[in-house]
């Protein structure tokens, strides 16, 4: 009888064992035997272009172990993006985020993920798997994307967006559509725009900082949900979000039409600038210029760091905008990308 009792009670440890490590992943204070937990960081901030390193330290070293390091996708959930796994040999990048990866190695017990030349897309949740024969734990580090959110509408007039077009419209900004979270922080920064706009999950809102009768009537302040639209048929305005330029974004003053900006900018080896890199200079180089001036898109805007009276009369530091005058007003300058 012992001999069985002992099988039964192997079998409980071995259940229970896989129970507590299956049930592990849901609990973040978990005590893990080899990965450094909490992390180093638990969020680690980069601008697009920047290198970052993911923390991930063992504090007890297996004998035989494989690192492998994945983006968690929230919209697909289950899907793992893997990014690259390495044992002590070897290293292999997988997909378009692993030709930007390496391991860190700064000694023996790092397993720190170094991603470089950050882009928009990066942004989200990374996990560092330590994969031990059948054992395996992981911690998770959030990449956050430093940028800034705006609101997007067509020139042909509000809510002409399906989802579609508003991923496309932000792209050709030199943008994405913003996440939750993004949208949420830019909220917090004071980002107050009375129309609806989607965002990357395919959901809808409108951030309100001022509560006001005809943004929501009474709702207090916060960002107002619409839910899941359809993709296809519903269309609302659209949140973009970008980050840091490579280049740098000036004004050539004049009373151009569309075609004589185009020009202005030509002559100078640049191109007009899109909305996105002019709200990235306006955030990330303080870029004050108290002028309207014709962009890309055909839109005239202009960018305030320090508010004042005469430079459109609005408290709040933003990109102003003049919406899309006819293109053959002669009364606009030319902000320029380089
Ligand atoms: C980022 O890393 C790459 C190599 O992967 C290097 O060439 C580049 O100079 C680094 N950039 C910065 C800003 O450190």
């Amino acid at each position: 009888m012992t001999p069985i009792r002992g099988n039964f009670a192997g079998i409980l440890v071995i259940t229970l064992n896989y129970f507590i490590q299956s049930s592990a992943s849901y609990n973040p204070h978990r005590k893990l035997q080899y990965l450094l937990e909490p992390p180093v960081q638990v969020e680690v901030a980069g601008r697009r272009g920047d290198n970052v390193t993911l923390p991930c330290i063992l504090r007890i070293k297996p004998n035989h172990y494989k690192i492998k390091w994945t983006k968690l996708d929230p919209e697909h959930l289950g899907q793992q993006n893997i990014i690259m796994i390495s044992n002590a040999n070897a290293f292999k990048p997988y997909g378009p985020v692993g030709r930007r990866a390496s391991l860190l190695r700064a000694h023996t017990m790092d397993a720190s993920l170094l991603l470089s030349h950050l882009e928009l897309g990066d942004d989200g949740r990374y996990q560092c798997e330590l994969i031990n024969g059948i054992e395996d734990e992981n911690i998770v580090i959030t990449l956050r994307i430093e940028g800034v959110v705006f609101p997007y509408q067509s020139q042909h007039g509000r809510y002409k967006f399906n989802f579609h077009e508003a991923e496309l419209a932000c792209a050709e900004q030199d943008g994405m559509l913003a996440s939750y979270s993004q949208l949420y922080r830019a909220w917090t920064e004071g980002l107050d725009w009375c129309n609806a706009g989607w965002i990357h999950d395919g959901t809808v809102h409108y951030p309100i900082v001022h509560p006001r009768p005809v943004c929501g009537g009474n709702l207090p302040a916060g960002i107002r949900s619409y839910g899941p639209k359809n993709k296809n048929h519903d269309r609302f305005d659209a949140f973009c979000f970008t980050s840091q330029i490579p280049g740098s974004v000036f004004y050539i003053t004049g009373s151009f039409s569309y075609d004589q900006a185009v020009y202005a900018c030509k002559r100078q080896g640049s191109a007009l600038a899109l909305v996105g890199q002019l709200y990235a200079a306006w955030r990330f180089q303080k870029y004050d210029q108290c002028n309207g001036g014709w962009l890309k898109d055909g839109s005239v805007r202009f960018p305030i760091v320090s508010p004042r009276k005469r430079c459109g009369g609005v408290p709040e530091a933003g990109v102003r905008t003049f919406g899309f005058p006819s293109k053959t007003t002669h009364l606009y300058g030319a902000y320029c990308y380089r």
